[in-house]
């Protein structure tokens, strides 16, 4: 196993990759198609390590999961879920395991969700409140809101949540429980997050009700609805695709095309952003795809300049401050990033840990309770810089090495096959020096 990698100073980028399926659709997918009745095919599912953990759970709780080949994967649902034999070991996945938990609450069974060391970090109240309020019970094994936590699930009532802060993970969990609650579940959100787990559950047959309020929506699902199996294509992930658009942004005559980049409007404000910086990034060939339209993505190498992200944007963008930060350290002038508390929640404090890495980097940046600036200039590099087990950490910095002075290392790049495997070898078919 390799202990660190290192991104070094590169010449132009150029190719046509395809972005890696997406994450959250990919999470959805199994889920569903192991509470569902009858066998749903799936098509370029993601196969990073959060994406594996969930395949075993699914097949824990009693579905029939296969690989049939590359992203080729059938799961043989039986309309519910059973008390799994061992923990259910979630990896890295905060998606996995909070979707993960809603669903199971709806059944009469038992089972013990845990991860790894950063996902025994992050909280899970928002996700157990919820849900308890509904019916299910929660035992905690150690800490109050920490992993490993114990569920019993059973007999459900369907309830109204009012959502502080926009999370498609807490609306999804409690969706994927009113299936199976008494009476109509109501989630209203004061901003719009991702609506991939609405979208799959039509293509599974439920009915979901959407109505807009405010900047945000109220959605509703009636109990009782059973879910039949079906075939889903995973587009791209525009998450992913983000980081060799990066490198071809900062990296100076380069051109690079990611193709099959789902374009849900809901995951699409780092586009907007950069747009809005100057990156000569275009967008062809819009088609649709599993549900959702795609299309391929242009990153030529760009002069940006600093702006005020808006914060209403921050939920269509949440996971790609930190490799926004890294194009915004190459732009002239600030780049403001505020209301995105959220971001010290995900696989790490990321907040801290971009302040820290893109100092260390030579960066100027100011951190803030909240959100964070970056003064853009030239960037020195010469770091080993501390991931924390944050694949979006790693990546950010290592695109980042690629148009810095001095090389950049990471100390842990093996968190990287969470989201993206193949992530360097991809960097590396581009034209980046990565070793
Ligand atoms: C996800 C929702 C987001 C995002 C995560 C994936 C999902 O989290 O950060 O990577 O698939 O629903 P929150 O819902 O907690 O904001």
């Amino acid at each position: 196993m390799i202990s660190q990698l290192t991104a070094r100073r590169s010449s132009a980028l150029s190719g046509r990759v395809r972005a890696p399926g997406d994450k959250s659709i990919s999470h959805r997918a199994l889920i569903l198609g192991g509470m569902a009745d009858g066998v749903t095919e799936i098509e370029g599912l993601l196969e990073g390590d959060d994406i594996l953990a969930t395949a075993r759970a699914v097949q824990a709780f009693g579905a029939g999961v296969e690989r049939l080949g590359p992203g080729r994967w059938r799961v043989t649902g039986r309309g519910g879920f059973r008390t799994p034999l061992d923990v259910i070991d979630c990896g890295n996945a905060g998606t996995g395991v909070r979707l993960l938990m809603g669903a199971a609450a709806g059944y009469g069974l038992t089972a013990t969700f845990d991860g790894d060391a950063s996902l025994r970090k992050r909280p899970m109240k928002r996700v157990t409140d919820p849900l308890r309020r509904m019916g299910a019970r929660f035992g905690w094994l150690t800490n109050e809101d920490r992993l490993p936590v114990a569920l019993t699930g059973g007999a459900l009532t369907a309830i109204e949540h009012e959502q502080a802060v926009a999370s498609a993970q807490v609306k999804s969990a409690i969706l994927l429980a009113g299936l199976n609650a008494d009476g109509v579940t109501t989630v209203l959100e004061p901003e719009k997050s991702r609506d991939h787990t609405e979208r799959m559950l039509r293509a599974f047959g439920a009915e979901v009700g959407v109505e807009p309020v405010g900047q945000g929506w109220r959605v509703t699902l009636r109990g009782g609805q059973a879910l039949r199996g079906t075939a889903v294509a995973v587009p791209g992930d525009p998450s992913s695709a983000a980081f060799p658009l990066a490198a071809g942004l900062i990296t100076p005559g380069s051109e690079v095309t990611v193709e099959g980049v789902m374009l849900n409007p809901l995951r699409t404000g780092l586009f907007d952003t950069w747009i809005e910086m100057g990156a000569d990034l275009t967008i062809s060939d819009r088609r649709e795809a599993g549900g959702e339209e795609v299309g391929d993505v242009t990153a030529r190498h760009s002069a940006l300049k600093g702006v005020v992200v808006p914060e209403a944007r921050a939920a269509s963008m949440i996971d790609e401050y930190p490799i926004l930060a890294a194009t915004a350290a190459f732009a002239d002038g600030q780049t403001v990033m505020r209301g995105v508390g959220e971001m010290r929640v995900k696989e790490s404090d990321r907040i801290a840990l971009m302040v820290a890495g893109l100092r260390a980097c030579g960066v100027m940046v100011e951190e803030e309770p909240e959100g964070f600036i970056v003064t853009g200039g030239q960037v020195k590099g010469g770091a080993t810089v501390r991931t924390a087990h944050d694949h979006r950490i790693a990546m950010s910095h290592l695109v980042l090495g690629l148009a810095a002075d001095a090389p950049v290392s990471v100390d842990d790049p093996g968190m990287i096959a969470t989201s993206f495997p193949g992530f360097a070898e991809m960097m590396r078919g581009l034209g980046g020096d990565l070793a």
